[in-house]
């Protein structure tokens, strides 16, 4: 067995026995002189029918060629699935429709460059056999040239740039086959309107009561005791359609602090109520719910990453990974004491990105 002094790689000829050479000066390292087993060696080796015939080389590579087309297919045929099998609000049988035939076309693009991979390699690249030996991972100079070297040896053998009908069928297989996942993606997001003005906006208007989670009762600015907490929701959240999807952006805070331990700016003088203040519950870092409230120092704590947001400094960020403060929803009270809303949030709520949009 023969070892590169730089500790590179190199194949060792079939049928040689096993030897490590003791290197001077390397104490304590255990050494076997002679390999106690002699190695058999490789089989000999049989020349394939591609090998010998150049017709048949010729048909393989047909075949490799036509099976990277056929994975081009199949990802267009997914993509076109997608569209001609839309799934139907309650019609279970439109998503079968759907999923089998983007199933059928993915699968037909994996498993045609598979093929076609497995069969270049077994018909038509170089079959040399050959021991790959264990050696330190650092390489030298003359290590990366011999690397260097093995890859031009193995694209000659491979034919990679001699056949340019199979490399450029693969190119394109690999270059279509991503494709049908763009499509899909697309489709989570809603359809017909854009995402960012549908984050911009939630349920909240001018007039709309706080409702307490998830009972929708509404809340009198007397039953906010100092020191308490609520989580609220607006009126008539519980009887939409779409009431998740709602809640999912309109969910919110209530607090009661001394309105002298409030730092207010001057465009928010009247956003709370004698103390009683009203944040997003959408954490601006990757949106989950802020839902912790530590009533001795004011802070909201979200639980996903940590963030803390100051509710005495409008909700600043003083820990953690949020970059923003959570949107405040300015409130009143109507004729009746019951809170409501002054108007929407007059930022996105929730994550960050949005608000650069
Ligand atoms: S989602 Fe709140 S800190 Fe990450």
């Amino acid at each position: 067995m023969a070892q590169d002094d730089n500790g590179g790689t190199e194949l060792t000829p079939a049928g040689s026995s096993a030897v490590e050479v003791h290197r001077e000066g390397d104490p304590g390292t255990a050494v076997i002189l002679h390999d106690p087993v002699e190695n058999p060696g490789f089989p000999p080796h049989r020349l394939r029918v591609t090998d010998i015939d150049p017709k048949k080389a010729r048909r393989a590579e047909r075949v490799i060629y036509t099976l990277f087309y056929l994975s081009i297919a199949g990802s267009v045929w997914a993509i076109a699935a997608y569209m001609a099998f839309p799934i139907e609000d309650n019609d279970p049988g439109s998503v079968h429709l759907n999923n089998m035939f983007i199933g059928l076309g993915i699968a037909l693009a994996l498993l045609a460059i598979g093929i076609g991979a497995v069969h270049w390699g077994k018909a038509l690249m170089h079959e040399r056999e050959g021991i790959d030996l264990r050696h330190p991972t650092r390489g030298k100079a003359q290590t990366t040239e011999r690397a260097a070297e093995i890859f031009r040896i193995a694209d000659e053998e491979s034919g990679f740039n001699r056949r340019t009908l199979i490399r450029n069928s693969l190119i394109g297989a690999l270059v279509v086959f991503p494709l049908p996942a763009v499509v899909l993606f697309r489709g989570l997001a809603p359809q017909n309107e854009n995402p960012v003005t549908l984050l911009s906006h939630t349920m909240w208007k001018k007039g709309l009561r706080l409702t307490r989670d998830p009972s929708g009762t509404p809340i009198k600015a007397a039953d906010v005791t100092l020191g308490s907490a609520f989580h609220v929701i607006p009126e008539g959240l519980n009887e939409r359609e779409d009431a998740l999807e709602q809640k999912a952006k309109a969910a919110v805070l209530l607090m009661r602090l001394k309105p002298e331990d409030l730092h207010v700016s001057p465009g928010r003088r009247d956003w709370n109520y004698d103390g009683i203040v009203a944040y997003s519950k959408i954490c601006t870092h990757v949106g989950c719910p802020v839902a912790l409230y530590e009533q001795q120092t004011h802070h909201l704590l979200c639980p996903c990453h940590q963030s803390q947001f100051d509710i005495t400094h409008e909700a600043e960020v003083i820990f953690g990974p949020a970059k923003r403060p959570l949107p405040q929803l300015p409130i009143t009270v109507d004729s009746e004491g019951y809170l409501i809303a002054r108007s929407d949030f007059t930022e996105p709520v929730g994550p960050s990105f949005w608000e650069r949009s």
